[in-house]
C-alpha cells in the first residue's frame, strides 16, 4: 500500500484533504491511504526525515510549514521557487521536490467565478504563506490592480516587492476599499474571535462602492465575517473549499499521473452530488 499525508499544526486535524483524497483513491481502485499528521514547528526537520525513511509517497504541507519546510527538501518547482512557499511534496526516488498547487487551485476558483483581469480591482487581505500563492496567481494572470493589506505593513511591503502588487497600510485603506471589485481574505482571521481588533479596524474603513465578490480562502467556520461583509454589500461570497478541492486535484495529478475531474474532489465534501 502507498501512504500519502498532510502535515500542519493543530489545524490539520480539521483538514478535509484526507476525505477528498481517500475518496478519489477508492474511486480509482488504488491501494493508497492518505492521513493527517500534526507536526510542531520544532519537529519539522525530523518529520521530513520520517517522510524519507517511511517512504511516504506524497505529502501536502499546510500552515505553518509552507515556507519553513523548504530548506529540508532537495529541490523546488519553478513556481514554488518563485514564491518561496510550497503545499505539495512529490517523491522522485530518494528525492523530495516541493511544488505549489495553491497557485493553480486559486486560478481554478477565479475561472469558476469567471473573474477576469478586465475591470478588476483586487484587494488581498494578509501577507502570510497562503497570500503568496494567491498574489502569484493574480500576477501570473495579468491583473494590474492588486493591493495587499496586512496587519503588519512591513510584511506586505516585502511580499509585493518580491511578487508584485501594491502594499497599503491598514490605516490607509479607505480609498482602495471603496474601489475594490474583488476582496480576497488570506489571513487566518475569518470570525471575530480570531482577531477582534483587526476586524474592528477593518470594519471602520470598509465602505465599498463596487464590490462584486468576496473570497475567503479559509473554510469550515460556523460564522464568517467575510460572508457577512459580502452580504451587507450585495456581493457574492465563496469560501476556500473549492480552492482546496482544486489544489488537491493538482497534487493528485503530480503524485499519480491520473487526471480526475474536480467533481471527484467536491463530492466527498458535499459540494456536488
Ligand atoms: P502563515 O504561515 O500563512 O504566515 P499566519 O502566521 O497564521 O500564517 O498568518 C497569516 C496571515 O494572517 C498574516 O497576514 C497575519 O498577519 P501578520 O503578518 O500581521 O502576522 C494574519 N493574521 C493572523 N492573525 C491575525 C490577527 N489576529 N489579526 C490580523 N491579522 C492576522
Amino acid at each position: 500500500m502507498k501512504v500519502y499525508c498532510v502535515i500542519g499544526d493543530q489545524r490539520v486535524e480539521r483538514s478535509l484533504s484526507p476525505i477528498m483524497h481517500n475518496s478519489v483513491f477508492s474511486e480509482y481502485g488504488m491501494n493508497c491511504k492518505y492521513v493527517a499528521f500534526r507536526i510542531e514547528p520544532a519537529d519539522l526537520e525530523n518529520a521530513v526525515l520520517g517522510i524519507r525513511s517511511l517512504n511516504i509517497s506524497g505529502v501536502n504541507v499546510t500552515v505553518p510549514h509552507k515556507e519553513t519546510i523548504i530548506p529540508f527538501l532537495d529541490g523546488l518547482s519553478d513556481c514554488a521557487r518563485g514564491i518561496g512557499a510550497i503545499n505539495t511534496i512529490v517523491r522522485d526516488g530518494p528525492t523530495l521536490i516541493g511544488h505549489n498547487t495553491d497557485v493553480g487551485g486559486f486560478g481554478d476558483l477565479l475561472d469558476k467565478y469567471r473573474v477576469s483581469q478586465h475591470n478588476s480591482d483586487v484587494v488581498i487581505m494578509g501577507a502570510g504563506g497562503a497570500t503568496r500563492a494567491v498574489l502569484r496567481s493574480f500576477i501570473e494572470r495579468g491583473y494590474e490592480k492588486v493591493s495587499v493589506i496586512n496587519r503588519t505593513y512591513k510584511k506586505g511591503l516585502e511580499l509585493t516587492a518580491k511578487l508584485g502588487g501594491l502594499a497599503i497600510p491598514l490605516e490607509n485603506t479607505t480609498e482602495v476599499l471603496r474601489k475594490a471589485t474583488l476582496l480576497v481574505n488570506t489571513t487566518s482571521v475569518s470570525e471575530a474571535a480570531d482577531g477582534p481588533s483587526f476586524m474592528e479596524t477593518f470594519s471602520n474603513k470598509a465602505k465599498f462602492d463596487k464590490l462584486r465578490l468576496v473570497i475567503d480562502i479559509n473554510y469550515g467556520r460556523k460564522t464568517n465575517f467575510w460572508a457577512s461583509l459580502a452580504e451587507n454589500n450585495g456581493a457574492g461570497f465563496t469560501d476556500g473549499l473549492y480552492m482546496l478541492a482544486a489544489q488537491a486535484r493538482q497534487s493528485f495529478r503530480l503524485w499519480t499521473g491520473e487526471n480526475p475531474v474536480i467533481e471527484d474532489f467536491l463530492r466527498p465534501v458535499g459540494l456536488v452530488k
